[in-house]
């Protein structure tokens, strides 16, 4: 069996989906594969913070309206060390922009329905397991297996956007020569840890601690995620319940302050590692968000990273498919790749922030010190608070 389209997705992630929707909304034609069920893609607990330039986006295409009726408006951040507290007003600081507190699998939920409604085409359990990309005027193939069946069939399209994540078959179809990729492993891990638990806080928290960096993220008004740093190739199995929350209580600990604990139910130690392909079109094949970069959970950013690739593609597509020039297409990847290497740079700057060398060995004790500087900047200098409210805020567009 062979189908044809103009545009053969792969992955039905954050990218995926909203690529999808505004390729339909715009008149190109588009197949959305996945290789999960759906009941997965809509209960997959991962990101929730959402930048204001994400939900203008997903707005202009109608697909904001869960996110703002149900999301939670956060502008402003605290950080404890030392046993003291203070907050970052970075909404005020930013010009009144805020994020949405959104989970990411509700969002997922509204751009399937959205999908649906719009009767656009979305195969649930069918992994792309192959792919041939040629130059842009030849298009490309995607050959699609059916996990019920077993059965296949190829899809013809003039292009092919991989948004199937790092793990997906689309990165993996490019040869290294021409990725390029610079990485980054971190050399400390994050236990992430999720919990029918309500939020002990209204603002996000970031603790610096001398034995490791600790979190309490924001998801809903009775669920919360927290973060651990842990040791790298450490194990989820070595926390238990009780290690994780005297832990969480050990380090978040301000005056007059309790955490509220309850049912752990999920926890797992991150891989933490910063992933930049230096191009994200190879022909008719364009890269998506976590296909072509990953970046390390601080700042809440990958989520948005995915989102605006895929606007920007979506707009860069439909000038194609409409006026047949391609040099909004030919500049996806170099708009996206400046874009997205400012989030790194930030997120790494954040994870310098939040972590330092545990014990006395080399320059560990230098490196407290220097966090504690840089702490201290934030608290007392309006220009570097503002500084860090703009780079977490996310730009206006
Ligand atoms: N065929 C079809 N689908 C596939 C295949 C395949 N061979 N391989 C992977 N997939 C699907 C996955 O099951 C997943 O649903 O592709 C989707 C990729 O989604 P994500 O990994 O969420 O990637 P992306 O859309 O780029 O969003 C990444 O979201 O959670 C945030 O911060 C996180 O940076 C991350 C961002």
């Amino acid at each position: 069996m062979h189908i044809r389209t103009q545009v053969g997705i792969i992955g039905a992630g954050p990218a995926g989906l909203t690529l999808a929707n505004i390729l339909t909304a715009e008149g190109v034609d588009c197949i959305v594969v996945e290789t999960q069920p759906r009941a997965h893609v809509v209960s997959r607990a991962r990101a929730a913070l959402v930048e204001p330039r994400t939900v203008v986006a997903l707005d202009r295409y109608g697909l904001a309206d869960g996110l703002l009726s149900a999301g939670m408006p956060h502008g402003s951040c605290e950080f404890r060390g030392n046993g003291e507290r203070f907050s970052v007003p970075y909404s005020v600081l930013a010009g009144g922009r805020y994020h949405q507190v959104y989970p990411q699998q509700l969002l997922h939920a509204d751009l399937i329905a959205a999908r649906d409604a719009a009767g656009g085409a979305l195969y649930f359990q069918h992994a792309a397991v192959a792919l041939k990309a040629g130059d842009l005027s030849e298009g490309g193939t995607i050959t699609v297996e059916s996990a019920q069946s077993g059965s296949r069939f190829d899809i013809e399209c003039d292009v092919i956007a991989g948004c199937d994540g790092f793990h997906g078959v689309a990165r993996r179809a490019v040869p290294l020569e021409h990725l390029r990729p610079r990485v980054k492993q971190h050399d400390f891990g994050w236990l992430a840890v999720l919990a029918d638990a309500t939020p002990s806080t209204t603002d996000i928290v970031y603790a610096l601690h001398d034995d490791g960096y600790a979190g309490h993220m924001l998801r809903t008004s009775t669920v919360s995620r927290y973060y651990l740093q842990c040791p790298v190739g450490d194990s989820a199995d070595n926390w238990s319940d009780d290690r994780i929350w005297s832990e969480l209580e050990r380090r978040l600990a301000v005056p007059d302050w309790k955490l509220t604990t309850g049912r752990i139910t999920q926890r797992n130690v991150l891989d933490m590692r910063s992933y930049m392909s230096t191009r994200m079109d190879f022909g008719s094949l364009f890269l998506v968000g976590d296909a072509a970069h990953t970046i390390t959970p601080a700042g809440g950013k990958g989520m948005n990273l995915a989102i605006a690739d895929s606007v920007a593609l979506a707009s860069a597509l439909t000038h194609y498919f409409r006026a047949g020039g391609t040099d909004r297409l030919r500049a996806y990847s170099a708009e996206r790749i400046a874009d997205n290497w400012r989030s790194q740079e930030f997120s790494h700057w954040f994870m310098q922030l939040l972590h330092t060398p545990a014990g006395e060995a080399g320059d560990a004790s230098f490196m407290r010190r220097l966090r504690s500087s840089r702490l201290d900047m934030l608290r007392s200098s309006t220009a570097h608070a503002s500084a860090f409210a703009e780079s977490y805020v996310g730009p206006a567009r």
